[in-house]
């Protein structure tokens, strides 16, 4: 079964064909980070402008790699949410248009949860888990007990973890997106140079929540008391901020491995591209972890495909049981 992915929820303009949930035929990701390099974060108008500009080359390029044409592939998956609405329409009304014409089933699919699933591309992953998605948006806490059993016991009450990235890079003034720059400044930087505070919210009640506006006031506090923010102590900064930021979440993982007893693990989304907390979630023999590989970490559409092949097929009546993330669309003429 081949699936058309679409994804355009933010930044990235993405187009991936993907078949049987695993086999990559194609993997099309046109970024937009240039354009929005000056702003230190994604402008809505411009984004969706761009995806306008981009989606048909995307498409062009996906099919020309993978030999096949729009009448070989059995349906069209996109995402549909959450995201910048502007960016969305674009992709979703491209795969309307697709599904349609070609009387292709189209499959809606939840940004999230193509993360939460995403190593599902690359490995064999054994429900139950304990799923983090950390990304520019999200930074939430699942047992998964099946594709339409998620359970969210956590949550940022504030910033999501990337977005604490993006911020600081923004402070040190290393621009846009923060994540990938503050990863490698780190490994230059001494970790215990400077203590911030882990990026958690510590009150009964948020045994599994995080919380990173603290670190990220800290992190600001500190910089604007330095005279003279040289080379040496952006790094140090850097790989300071960037322990309390991740150092948190593992301590929340375990936590519930511990309290739940499950032992596979997944992490996706764009801060799992983060090699130290790779290197921390890896390490670890007790756990089973799973991490998409970097190009299956940050947004693409090889995700959005690879979702809409498994959680339709292994459950039949998934219309009834989750209307949210079902096909909804068959297809049909029904204008
Ligand atoms: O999943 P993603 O591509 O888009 C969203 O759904 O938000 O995640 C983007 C986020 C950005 O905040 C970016 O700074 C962060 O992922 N990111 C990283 C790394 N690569 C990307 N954060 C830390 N270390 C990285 N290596
Ligand atoms: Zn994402």
């Amino acid at each position: 079964m081949i699936i058309l992915g679409i994804e355009t929820s933010c930044d990235e303009t993405s187009v991936a064909l993907v078949e049987d949930g695993k086999k990559v035929l194609s993997n099309v990701v046109i970024s937009q980070v240039d354009f929005h390099k000056e702003f230190f974060g994604v402008l809505p108008e411009l984004a969706s402008r761009k995806h306008l500009e981009y989606i048909n080359l995307a498409l062009d390029k996906a099919f020309k790699d993978s030999g096949i044409d729009f009448g070989g592939i059995d349906g069209v998956a996109v995402t549909f949410g959450p995201g910048l609405v502007s960016s969305l329409l674009v992709g979703v009304n491209v795969a309307k248009t697709i599904a349609f014409f070609y009387d292709k089933p189209m499959f809606k699919v939840d940004h999230v949860e193509a993360h939460l699933f995403s190593p599902f591309i690359e490995y064999d992953v054994d429900f139950p888990f304990i799923g983090l998605v950390v990304s520019g948006g999200h930074t939430i806490l699942f047992v998964v007990r099946n594709f339409y059993d998620l359970e969210i016991v956590g949550y940022t009450v504030d910033d999501a973890v990337g977005e604490a990235f993006d911020k600081v890079a923004k402070m040190l003034g290393l621009g846009y997106p923060g994540g990938p720059m503050i990863d490698k400044l780190s490994k230059k930087g001494n970790c215990n140079a400077f203590k911030f505070p882990l990026g958690a919210n510590e009150k009964p009640y948020d045994r599994y929540n995080f919380s990173y506006s603290g670190l990220k006031t800290s992190v600001l506090y500190t910089v604007r008391k330095i005279q003279n923010l040289d080379e040496n102590k952006v790094n140090d900064i850097c790989a300071s901020f960037q322990k309390s930021a991740i150092d948190v979440l593992y301590v929340k993982v375990k936590r519930l491995v511990e309290d739940t007893g499950i032992k596979n693990v997944v992490v996706a989304g764009g801060v799992s591209a983060n090699s130290y907390l790779r290197e921390v979630f890896l390490n670890d023999s007790s756990i089973k972890v799973f991490i998409p590989s970097v190009k299956y970490s940050t947004d693409n559409a090889v995700m959005v495909a690879s979702l809409a092949y498994f959680k339709p097929i292994k459950a039949s009546i998934y219309d009834e049981v989750y209307p949210r993330i079902a096909t909804i669309t068959k297809g049909k003429r029904k204008v």
